[in-house]
């Protein structure tokens, strides 16, 4: 639940709308009355040559909820794992806009990886979580990879 002075201001922001720095900062002075809200997110993740977007469902055909906008890097000796920068963009109606910044490592053969999410904006402003990534799929040959993420967020 949010204060009223909240849902103005969180309504602004809502759909993606690009604010300039006097409605930002007007968002950081109500804060005060603000409370942090928990929403899950939960999604399949295309990781592929060709795209790299996250659907509801494991289907290719399913409805895209955003482009992953990322750089992985190999920063493990001691096994297989990657440092994910991901910077979550969605496109759909709710978050249309709005990003999630995903990072941290990923040691992709374990079954569950955790991963911090640092920040985020636009209804997703200030906002901090977990990140908890399951491998549906993997293609050794391709790298191509359909990935399930269950998205825990704190944000106002
Ligand atoms: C998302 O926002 C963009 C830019 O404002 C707009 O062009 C697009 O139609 C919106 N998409 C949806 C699904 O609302
Ligand atoms: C991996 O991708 C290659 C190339 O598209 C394909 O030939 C192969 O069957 C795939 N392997 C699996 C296990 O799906």
């Amino acid at each position: 639940m949010l204060c009223s002075l909240v849902i103005i201001s969180t309504a602004a922001a809502a759909g993606g709308l690009k604010e300039g720095p006097e409605a930002v900062e007007k968002w950081f002075e109500k804060l005060t009355y603000a409370k942090e809200k928990l929403t899950k997110l939960h999604f399949y993740f295309y990781d592929t040559c060709s795209r790299r977007s996250f659907k509801r469902g494991p289907e290719p055909e399913s409805k895209i909820m955003g482009r992953a906008q990322g750089i992985y890097g190999s920063d493990s000796l001691e096994e297989l794992g990657i440092l994910m920068i991901l910077n979550l963009a969605f496109t759909d109606v709710k978050y249309n806009g709005s990003t999630l910044s995903v990072l941290g490592h990923n040691p992709f053969l374990h079954e569950y990886r955790e991963m911090p999410i640092v920040g985020g904006s636009s209804v997703f402003r200030l906002a901090r979580g977990i990140a908890t990534a399951q491998t549906v799929w993997y293609n050794l040959t391709t790298n191509n990879a359909v990935v399930e993420y269950t998205i825990m967020v704190l944000h106002y």
